[in-house]
């Protein structure tokens, strides 16, 4: 006898990372000393303030208790007055503000809140696969707007429109664009915002790599005289090495921020204090944060760009975030056999691009999160002609 599951289990797979990574763990318990170049987990620490503020506030009296589920005031002042110095928009930190445990869990709540069951989502091919799962889980309709190399991986607006129908809900963006490293502008913000108002339907930018080797960072809330059709979440995740504190936001309207709290307040209790006075350290933190954070993954990144040369791959000098997303060598079937045969002959992991639509199926993602000295390692081996570091 088993216990019969939620069909909605049969709709998702589980998450590609946990399934390849437990492969990756397996094959370096087999003694294989591999690179790991595929996912976009921050390996430097969050700035000391951050870090001494934790510490502290674990010892105040009253951290361990509940708390709210708006977040702290003090908290939702600090994001307010980011958004105004990063990307000049005024927020009203007592209405227009929602903290988040992270982008991810943001995704599953705006979903629930803005579209129902049979309805339509839009969503980028290629995308942050989340995106996808939250929709499966919620038995909400996908269909997929191409984003194609030749447009720089910018949305086709006339595509756009096509594809919605009078079931479409909600259009999902992300600029700047994971995996593709694409850069958005004003121009497209505005162009999805006109559509969205057009539509009567939300378009939700998600906008966590606007900090990483980017001069510019934009918010599609900069786009004017629109709040009742957009919302934006952010995460302290890339932008201040924090991924593991699991602390983000969402920002709009008074009254779209309220649907979302309606659905997260009976989902969780508040976030833990402590974290929310760090993540506060870390939004005030000076421009040289990022300068110095860039510096390194400059560094890495042009390190990134010899190993793609190394391996024939091609890819773009304007993309901006912590990826470096390269079109795989002509004969190469697919980004999968690409990795594979580097992970199996090379013992570097990188991301078949297929994981994120197949858009990406010619393409493979390293990530920047790796040290220069890794990645050094990485180049020496794939110059090398012999093949097979593994024992599988
Ligand atoms: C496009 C995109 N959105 C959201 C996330 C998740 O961010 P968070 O750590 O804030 O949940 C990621 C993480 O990889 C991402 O690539």
């Amino acid at each position: 006898m088993t216990i019969r599951t939620a069909d909605r289990l049969l709709r998702v797979e589980e998450y590609y990372f946990s399934k390849k990574l437990a492969e990756v763990a397996q094959l370096k318990e087999n003694g294989a000393d591999i690179i790991n170049l595929g996912i976009g987990s921050p390996d430097m620490p969050p700035h000391p303030d951050v870090k001494k503020e934790l510490v502290y506030a674990c010892d105040q009296t009253g951290s361990n208790h509940y708390q709210s589920y708006r977040g702290l005031e003090s908290f939702r002042q600090a994001i307010a007055h980011w958004y105004k110095s990063i990307y000049d928009v005024e927020l009203d930190a007592s209405k227009e503000i929602l903290p988040l445990m992270g982008s991810k869990e943001g995704i599953m709540h705006v979903s629930m809140a803005f579209c129902n069951p049979g309805e339509t989502v839009l969503v980028p091919n290629p995308c942050y696969p989340a995106y996808l799962s939250a929709a499966k889980l919620l038995n909400i309709n996908l269909k997929f707007y191409n984003l194609k190399e030749e447009n720089n991986w910018l949305p086709n607006m006339e595509e756009i429109e096509s594809l919605c129908d009078d079931s479409c809900r909600m259009i999902w963006t992300n600029y700047p664009h994971m995996p593709t490293g694409a850069n958005g502008n004003m121009e497209v913000f505005k162009q999805l915002v006109d559509l969205a108002k057009k539509k009567n339907i939300l378009v939700v930018n998600d906008n966590p790599y606007s900090l990483i080797l980017n001069d510019k960072p934009e918010s599609l809330l900069k786009v004017e005289g629109v709040s009742e059709f957009v919302l934006e979440m952010n995460s302290l995740s890339k932008s201040h090495n924090m991924a593991g504190f699991r602390v983000g936001m969402l920002c709009g309207s008074e009254k779209n921020i309220n649907h979302v709290l309606k659905i997260k307040s009976n989902f969780d209790s508040g976030m833990y204090k402590p974290i929310q006075l760090a993540a506060s350290k870390a939004l005030a933190l000076d421009t040289s944060w990022y300068k110095e954070l860039n510096i390194n993954y400059q560094k890495r990144r042009n390190l990134v760009w010899s190993l793609a040369d190394k391996l024939n791959c091609k890819y773009k000098k304007n993309s901006v975030g912590m990826f470096v997303w390269a079109k795989i060598p002509d004969e190469y079937n697919s980004g999968e056999d690409f990795s594979d045969h580097l992970l199996y002959n090379k013992s570097v992991f990188a991301t078949p691009g297929i994981v994120f639509g197949q858009e990406g199926k010619k393409y493979i993602r390293f990530s920047l999160c790796a040290t220069e000295e890794t990645i050094i390692k990485a180049i020496e081996r794939c110059e090398k002609n012999v093949e097979t570091l593994v024992n599988i």
